[in-house]
């Protein structure tokens, strides 16, 4: 192994207290998690540790500045009990990405390889069984240097937590757009998962929930006109039978999932169309009965489908969900190759191995 990691198991398992037909999304955090040091240019001290507080000091830029960043993935566990990993070397390069953008170090290969591997596997039985569910993978990076002036910082701990998951939304979602505020522009870092991109969301997100709504569909920051995303979620609508989804320019998440159904869409000869979408188009088309199908997209979240958007007075409800099969194929087919129930002619599914706690510990 390139970066040796040593493992420290648990005494007590918590995995008796999960009810595991009454997940939630972020509830529970299985056993151990994976946590590695980057110090004077070198990452080290890489450790699978009891799930736990973690010591740092109150002056990290992190805490001050938010120098944080994360990923989102999911394990599942196949039809032979085998876990599986969607993609996972996409989700490295967009942490990779992410990182750069915000004076952090990237994570090599082996490393990202090697942690989520040997972690996952030691906590493979926190994978659940049930339909739908799955072991959602955190990895995440932040800076820990002692000092509270601005300056580019030198030490980071890069850690992945993981956390048996039922369904990010039980329903469809309702969403409205909010020209006041703004998610990202351009210049800006919309297309990183950095911490902050979530944290300002949480006053616009309130402010929908209290009008009824469970998302800001966001809009751009020039001309608040163009849609981008919905903050936990890329999005995608079908008009006319051609789906269109926002260009990736810069402002938006570079998601897994979306590169995925852009893929599974393509290759069944589908038109689909990576473009600026201006609300009033949107609109436009729901009042002429030609919206036929809306729904976002994430690792978390999966596929959803969107049941009404909102934009100043004007209220677009899609057809009945149980009427639209688009969003409800997509997602069949995508779970499908995920949970290893479909054959998968991409190559996205990547079976968790281990080398270590295999050979060690079991
Ligand atoms: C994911 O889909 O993994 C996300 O990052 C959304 C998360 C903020 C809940």
């Amino acid at each position: 192994m390139k970066f040796p990691i040593h493992i420290e198991r648990t005494e007590v398992s918590h995995l008796h207290e999960v009810d595991f037909n009454q997940l939630q999304f972020g509830k529970w955090y299985s056993d151990h998690m994976f946590v590695a040091e980057w110090r004077h240019g070198r990452w080290v001290d890489c450790h699978i540790i009891p799930f736990g507080n973690l010591p740092f000091s109150p002056a990290s830029s992190a805490l001050h500045y938010g120098q944080i960043i994360f990923e989102g993935m999911k394990a599942f566990r196949g039809p032979d009990g085998t876990p599986l990993l969607f993609r996972p070397e996409m989700n490295r390069l967009r942490f990779n990405l992410s990182a750069e953008r915000m004076g952090m170090p990237t994570v090599p290969e082996a490393l990202w390889h090697d942690a989520l591997n040997e972690l996952i596997w030691l906590d493979r039985r926190w994978i659940p069984q049930q339909e739908g569910a799955s072991l959602y993978v955190r990895p995440f990076m932040f800076a820990t240097d002692r000092f509270i002036g601005i300056r580019p910082t030198e030490f980071f701990k890069f850690i992945i937590i993981t956390s048996p998951a039922g369904l990010y939304y039980s329903r469809p979602v309702k969403v409205l757009t909010m020209e006041h505020y703004v998610r990202a522009f351009p210049g800006g870092v919309g297309y990183a998962k950095a911490a902050g991109n979530y944290g300002a969301t949480m006053l616009p997100l309130r402010e929908a929930l209290q009008q009824g709504y469970d998302q800001v569909l966001w809009l751009d920051g020039i001309e608040r006109r163009y849609v981008q995303e919905i903050g936990t979620m890329n999005v995608f609508f079908v008009i006319d039978e051609t789906v269109l989804t926002p260009e990736l320019d810069g402002t938006i998440l570079e998601g897994v999932t979306r590169d995925s159904l852009i893929t599974l869409l393509k290759d069944k000869g589908i038109r689909v169309e990576e473009r600026k979408i201006d609300i009033n188009e949107l609109i436009q088309a729901g009042r002429e009965g030609r919206l036929q199908d809306a729904f976002g997209t994430g690792t978390a979240a999966s596929v959803v489908a969107i049941s009404e958007i909102r934009h100043r007075q004007n209220t677009v409800q899609l057809p009945p969900v149980e009427e639209r099969s688009w969003w409800k194929q997509l997602k069949a087919e995508l779970d499908g190759i995920k949970y290893g129930t479909r054959p998968d002619p991409y190559g996205w599914r990547v079976p968790v191995q281990s080398k270590l706690v295999a050979a060690v510990l079991n």
